[in-house]
């Protein structure tokens, strides 16, 4: 059998076709563009998602026999608001997980409403991403719009939706809507009559690795698939990264090297980072997590080569930076391109680089991004270090993981091993994997994780780079403190 994993991510889909070995068979992927109406914000038209699927699922599957195809499972870039009216259309454009624009209503729910009270609520505080003042956001600015809202769903629901016609919605992804009592799995009553929304305009909750349903005949013909196809509720793209790198169960880490860049920690029991700098969400594998979200991570990268530079060959442009220039370096970056989540959470600050002179070269400005983002995830794992959480290893993942340099950057930044999976395309393999539980080909995800999940190679810390990197981090550490106010006043 065949299974196909989505990765709806924020600046691509990725799809993956995978055997019941779980060997990869084939890829696609397809660029869609982000729009940003005015600085901080961040928006998607979900009809470029939903295309992009109709255009590459019948491309990856064109060379199998298709009926042979059992499941689809994906992971979705999380807290999108996707509005739709009760003809199931789409009222506007989707307000992404890196939009700033809801600065008010954060604060009104973090000191009106108070965090105290939106952590027992929900088990987590405001952020600008998070779905919840988005739908203030909503109701404040576009009220016409907001009284049409039939159903509100996250951007791999929509697509789960348009292949099913079921309106569904996984814990992991519920989580980050700051609707959902994590603890209980349900949405909070509380929650949705702050936001003035009702509970039938809330999709239904499933344990990610469930099926919603089967896929519509008309869209099963669409795609050349049969109809009898499960689709299951799928994942928030860390949590499904975190299946697909084998951090399920209790204890795991996981590092993503995507557009966000995030640190995930695996749980087996319900629990809260009593600073609220770390996510309390539920994971896919019917436990929990931690995570740490920093909101630019690979993109610093792609936008400093691609756009600044003019220059899209990564390994070119890191070519000089050999290990005697590790920890070495005078300049500094502050990756916060689209404001920062974790743990500042602050919309208003902004990318800088510090410490430029007559003799800094490209590559030290380069080197100094890629430090910038390692140096930022070390923040959150600080704040997992605070509360006791013990990282003594992790996985990585995501486009940036690829750079052998950067791989050593974030080992020796935050002084542990870092293992490679011998699959890095985390979150539409472990999509796949979830397929493959409601498939009955695993009884669970720590199953199907304990069978499939390889490491290829592992990158250990020097001990002298790491010596290094550790004063270099305590200098990082006070760049953002001091030009805060500035960041504040930049705004206005
Ligand atoms: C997690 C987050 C991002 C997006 C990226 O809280 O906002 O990692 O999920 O797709």
């Amino acid at each position: 059998m065949y299974y196909i994993g989505i990765d709806l991510g924020t600046s691509s889909l990725k799809l993956l076709l995978v055997d019941d070995e779980g060997k990869v068979i084939n890829e696609y992927s397809k660029e869609y563009p982000l729009i940003f109406p005015q600085n901080g914000w961040s928006e998607q038209d979900p009809n470029e998602w939903w295309n992009a699927v109709l255009e590459g699922v019948p491309e990856l599957i064109k060379d199998i026999d298709k009926s042979k195809v059992a499941g689809i499972g994906s992971g979705g870039q999380m807290h999108g608001l996707v509005a739709l009216d009760n003809n199931d259309a789409v009222i506007r454009n989707a307000i992404l997980w890196n939009d700033g624009r809801t600065q008010k209503e954060v604060d009104y729910l973090n000191n009106e409403i108070g965090k105290e009270t939106l952590s027992k609520y929900t088990a987590n505080i405001a952020f600008a991403g998070f779905t919840a003042p988005k739908i203030l956001w909503m109701r404040n600015n576009e009220k016409d719009k907001f009284d049409r809202i039939a159903k509100i769903m996250l951007p791999k629901d929509y697509i789960n939706y348009k292949l099913t016609g079921v309106h569904c919605c996984d814990y992991s992804d519920a989580s980050g809507m700051l609707l959902l009592d994590v603890e209980h799995k349900c949405w909070s009553k509380e929650m949705l009559d702050i936001c003035g929304i009702s509970e039938a305009q809330m999709p239904k909750l499933f344990e990610s690795y469930e099926a919603v349903g089967t896929l519509l005949p008309e869209i099963a013909d669409k795609l050349g698939l049969p109809k009898d196809v499960k689709v299951v509720a799928g994942a928030g793209d860390n949590a499904a990264a975190a299946v697909g790198t084998g951090v399920v169960g209790n204890g795991g880490c996981n590092i993503s090297l995507g557009t966000s860049g995030t640190i995930f920690i695996s749980s087996d029991k319900f629990g809260v980072d009593p600073s609220n700098g770390l996510h309390a969400f539920a994971h896919a594998d019917g436990n929990y997590h931690l995570m740490g979200c920093m909101l630019s991570a690979a993109s610093c990268n792609k936008w400093f080569a691609e756009d600044i530079l003019g220059n899209g060959n990564f390994a070119e442009l890191q070519k000089d930076i050999t290990d005697d220039k590790l920890g070495n370096n005078r300049v500094y970056f502050l990756p916060y391109l689209m404001g920062e989540r974790s743990p500042i959470n602050d919309v208003d600050a902004r990318g800088a680089f510090i410490g430029l002179s007559l003799d800094t070269t490209r590559s030290d400005m380069v080197q100094a991004v890629l430090e910038g983002v390692s140096f930022a995830i070390r923040d959150s794992f600080e704040v997992a270090k605070s509360i006791g959480v013990k990282i003594e290893r992790s996985m990585i993942c995501g486009g940036g993981s690829k750079s052998p340099l950067w791989q050593k950057m974030i080992a020796n930044v935050l002084g542990i091993p870092l293992d490679l999976p011998v699959t890095e395309q985390g979150p539409g393999y472990g999509g796949a994997m979830l397929a493959m539980v409601a498939c009955g080909k695993y009884p669970t995800v720590i199953d199907a994780a304990k069978d499939l999940i390889k490491v290829k190679a592992t990158v250990m810390p020097d001990k002298d780079i790491t010596e290094r990197y550790e004063k270099k981090y305590q200098l990082f550490k006070q760049i953002y403190p001091t030009n805060k106010a500035m960041f504040k006043e930049l705004a206005k």
